[in-house]
């Protein structure tokens, strides 16, 4: 009797938990946690890398993403999956695609197959094709060379439901050990597929007119840009240039980044359906900060590019100090082509609809700071996340001190005499996780303007800097034991700031 009694209570508490479990997930407390992002998305729990899988249709963006649905530390990959209509607000979904004989989900791409070249779609509805590797534990454990091969899902429900293709993989290794990260696209002049797939320290570029059955076209990179690392997550897109299309080659690497570990660099050339090629010699970055990796872009989208990264680096992304979710994405950036004396860049600014998140912007003309100006004392009070743009003279030092009240320091600032940006997170929180994880981070300036216009949007535990119409573009995360709310300019003498606009942004959670 007494028992039974016992047994009943446990019941009843274990109940009570698990329901105020439920309902704390409902409130939505884990989405406002100290170092929680307030405009990224970020996983409500366990662990995220790599953006997969992006693709619009029907009005929806999808974004899929490297997912450990068990664990905040990276392990057997599934693809996780959100949605969202402006790519700022995000709405769960189920996991999508989950492990199985073959291996394990790695990163790939996702597109719309309008003609039904795979032969998937049904009743005259256009499928989604996702195009993954499957990455083979047991095979990597046994040391052989063939264990990451690539294989095919479909979805005939808009993305809600996929189911493996019956004959994966559909490209099978040829011994080359990173053999990874499928990105297809639709190659119009030659009505084929084309996949670029990142083979160990060099692109290699496939063909199909169906999806299922491959051939190799060519391989590109082996002694260009930079190979400190293994090249991984590669994106070839077009991109408009005064109505004509630049080809782009994206290619992350890891290690091998400018400031340590993890990075995004991008080569401008041609591709005529076999081959690309450039006459690039110098090594471009999409991002110099420390903390913008695997990122690509949406497909489908028409002439407008969008990258999405993942705002961590590989040295240290298994370490930061979140609890009990781990790593975030960027801010989506649209990217744009522009020409710098003979020189052609691409640049990458927020998106548009970032703009929704403003509150009450307000914006100052020709401001003279002398020495130093306290933000809070012009625009009322400061919380994160934020956002300052602003323009500004090229021809002296400046930089914003930005604190809380227990003395973190993030520092933000220009170099003029190396021409370079930085962003300095020595002292700006939590950092004993990790040696790698402190420092001064640069970037260059690339632009030869004599005024500057500088975009910085804060959150919780993250800055990413856009300058000269995201020439020059830097991204870096930390961790404040409080939220930070004071923003200061300084300067040498006098700084002329011909416009500021301040807004504080309102969470999409
Ligand atoms: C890049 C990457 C990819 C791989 C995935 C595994 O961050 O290493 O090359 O597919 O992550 O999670």
């Amino acid at each position: 009797m007494k028992n039974k009694n016992l047994k009943v209570i446990v019941c009843i508490l274990v109940l009570q938990f698990s329901g105020a479990i439920l309902k704390a997930q409902n409130n939505n407390t884990s989405m406002k946690e100290l170092y929680r992002p307030q405009i990224h998305f970020s996983p409500k729990a366990h662990w995220i890398n790599d953006p997969n899988g992006m693709v619009y249709s029907k009005g929806i963006y999808h974004l899929f993403f490297q997912y450990h649905p068990f664990s905040t530390i990276w392990g057997p990959m599934h693809w996780g999956h959100t949605t969202s209509k402006d790519m700022i607000h995000w709405k769960d979904e189920p996991i999508a695609i989950y492990p199985d004989s073959i291996g394990t989900i790695f990163s790939g791409s996702a597109i719309v197959d309008k003609n039904n070249t795979s032969g998937f779609g049904k009743n005259g509805i256009a499928p989604l094709v996702a195009i993954f590797t499957q990455h083979n534990m047991d095979g990597e454990k046994a040391g052989i060379n063939t264990y990451q091969n690539q294989s095919l899902a479909f979805s005939n429900d808009e993305g809600k439901t996929w189911t493996k293709y019956e004959g994966n993989p559909v490209l099978k290794n040829p011994g080359i050990k990173d053999f990874r990260d499928p990105k297809v696209m639709w190659y119009e002049a030659k009505q084929k597929w084309i996949m670029t797939l990142a083979t160990a320290d060099k692109i290699t570029f496939y063909s199909s007119a169906n999806l299922k059955d491959w051939t190799k076209e060519s391989d590109f990179g082996k002694t260009l840009g930079a190979h400190g690392g293994v090249w991984e997550c590669p994106d070839l897109i077009t991109i408009d240039d005064n109505g004509k299309p630049q080809w782009v080659l994206i290619v992350n690497i890891n290690p091998g980044a400018p400031n340590g570990g993890s990075g995004t660099q991008y080569f401008i050339g041609d591709f005529d359906g076999k081959n690309f090629t450039t006459a690039q010699t110098d090594t471009r970055w999409l991002d110099y900060g420390p903390d913008n990796y695997a990122g690509v872009t949406w497909s489908n989208t028409g002439k407008r590019k969008i990258l999405l990264g993942w705002m961590s680096n590989w040295l240290y992304a298994n370490q930061v100090p979140t609890e009990t979710w781990r790593n975030a994405m960027t801010i989506p950036r649209e990217l744009n082509i522009k020409h710098v004396g003979k020189n052609i860049y691409v640049t990458a600014l927020p998106i548009n609809e970032l703009k929704k998140l403003e509150i009450k912007p307000i914006v100052f003309n020709n401001i003279i700071v002398n020495k130093s100006l306290k933000l809070a004392g012009k625009v009322g009070k400061i919380s994160m996340p934020c956002k300052i743009n602003l323009t500004v003279d090229a021809t002296n030092d400046f930089s914003f001190i930005i604190n809380n009240t227990v003395g973190d320091t993030l520092v933000i600032g220009f170099d003029k005499k190396q021409n370079q940006f930085y962003i300095d997170r020595t002292k700006a929180g939590k950092a004993d996780f990790n040696k790698d994880f402190t420092g001064r981070h640069y970037g260059p300036r690339l632009a030869t303007t004599n005024k500057i216009n500088l975009s910085l949007i804060f959150d919780a535990s993250s800055v990413e800097l856009f300058a000269d119409d995201g020439l020059s573009v830097m991204t870096s995360i930390y961790f404040p034991a409080k939220p930070y709310d004071q923003i200061q300019i300084n300067c040498k003498n006098k700084l002329n700031l011909s416009t500021l606009k301040f807004a504080n942004l309102k969470s999409i959670w």
